[in-house]
């Protein structure tokens, strides 16, 4: 093979074509199926993102009033569920708790399809699937950080919408509509992202024929890490750490000796700040404001001067989402569970691309091992060749 360029973490490699987002380093923008990432935080509810992410466009007044009307079918935890999240040590990590259960979730609905070509489904039954995962992981992350606390499981209310119910899920009293909107749009920024690494290991196991679910675990496995998902806990342990603002300059002076990571900043396609952030920081104002917090936003603005002055990498959307879930109540180890329950709709956004395009993932690599050698003694058998 010719001397080979390798691009080391596939950076820089256009591996596909997608419809479903559009980011932009050069103008730091973010499109959803064409819409700027910012005006549909600031203008939609969102069940009405989800739909636009799996359909192409947003829904009419009457298309969303039928999504809702789905959605609620499913939102309850079944007692399979429940019960498998029940067998799992109190502190199993959040994470591995929504896999096992979206895990379940995929062995149940997918038992008796026979063969294994069968269990991959029709675009239908795979639209289907996700709204119905969309539907139930909230119920999922709420009961997780419940069960860890010693509360019992709250039923949903059909009263409320998607991030209403959430919130009432997970704390089992009506939140403010401040804290709703602010909750909201952090599900509209986290939904989707092109071809980050979970939704690219979605695509990758989309692409063999696998099924839906077996797609949406991989995705769960790869989010955890903190280079990606996981950056949004480290932040809360980061800001935890640190305690106030006084003491920034001292730990960063400590974190950059030991050449740490400081999570919550940089990232590999935005090399000039994340166009998601404003839109963040902006619901991350209006949460110390509304908690009367002003402590939380002094660290924030300290901690991001000083790494940005020094070192010129600017925070990523998980800098923001760390405190404000914080202050809305969540404990840090549910944050990056919140990741899932947004980016579900841009996972399987991208399997029912993946299915309706596919071609096998598989990249070639450069083999750098020993040189062909035998194993001494050995007369290959003739008969056999
Ligand atoms: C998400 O891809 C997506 O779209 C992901 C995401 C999505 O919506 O799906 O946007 C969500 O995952 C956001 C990123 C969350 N991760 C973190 O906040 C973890 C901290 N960030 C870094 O690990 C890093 O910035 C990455 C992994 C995010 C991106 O790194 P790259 O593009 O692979 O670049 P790199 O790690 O090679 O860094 C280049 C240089 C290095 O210095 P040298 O070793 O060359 O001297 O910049 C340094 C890095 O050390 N650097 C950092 C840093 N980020 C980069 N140094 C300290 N702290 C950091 N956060």
């Amino acid at each position: 093979m010719a001397d080979t360029d390798i691009k080391k973490g596939l950076a820089g490699v256009v591996a596909d074509e997608t419809a479903i987002s559009k980011v932009n380093p050069e103008t730091n923008s973010l499109l959803y199926r064409g819409y700027p990432v910012q005006e549909l935080a600031a203008t939609q509810p969102f069940e009405a993102v989800a739909y636009l992410l799996w359909h192409g466009e947003l829904p009419t007044e009457e298309q969303l009033a039928g999504f809702r009307a789905e959605e609620r079918k499913h939102r309850a935890l079944s007692p399979v569920v429940k019960d498998a999240i029940d067998r799992l040590p109190l502190d199993t990590h959040p994470m591995d708790e929504v896999r096992t259960a979206v895990s379940v979730i995929g062995a149940i609905e997918t038992a008796g399809t026979g063969n294994v070509l069968d269990a991959v489904g029709t675009p239908e039954e795979n639209l289907q699937r996700s709204l119905q995962l969309f539907a139930v992981l909230p119920a999922i992350v709420s009961y997780g950080q419940r069960r860890r606390r010693g509360e019992a499981l709250v039923e949903s209310r059909d009263d409320l919408d998607y991030a209403a119910n959430f919130l009432w899920l997970t704390f089992g009293e009506e939140a403010d509509p401040v804290v709703v909107d602010a909750f909201n749009r952090s599900m509209i920024l986290y939904a989707e992202h092109s071809f980050n690494a979970s939704t690219f290991t979605a695509r990758v196991i989309t692409s063999t024929l696998s099924d839906l679910y077996s797609a949406v675990v991989g995705a769960i496995g790869a989010l955890k890490g903190p280079l990606h998902g996981g950056a949004n806990e480290a932040v809360m342990h980061i800001f935890d750490e640190i305690g106030s603002a006084d003491n920034v300059v001292e730990w960063l002076d400590a974190a950059l000796a030991e050449k740490r990571k400081i999570m919550g900043f940089g990232h590999r396609v935005y090399k000039r700040g994340d166009s998601r952030v404003p839109t963040m920081k902006a619901a991350l104002d209006t949460l110390v404001a509304h908690y009367d917090r002003p402590e939380v936003a002094e660290l924030y603005t300290k901690l991001e001067d000083e790494f940005v002055s020094r070192k010129g990498i600017y925070p990523n959307l998980d800098y923001p989402s760390g405190p404000a879930y914080n202050l809305i109540g969540y404990d840090t180890l549910t944050f990056t569970p919140l990741f899932i329950a947004a980016r579900i709709t841009g996972w399987t956004a991208h399997i029912l691309e993946q299915q309706a395009s596919n071609a096998l993932i598989r990249p070639l690599s450069a083999y750098n091992g020993a040189d062909e050698r035998h194993i001494e003694g050995y007369v290959p058998d003739t008969a056999a060749l």
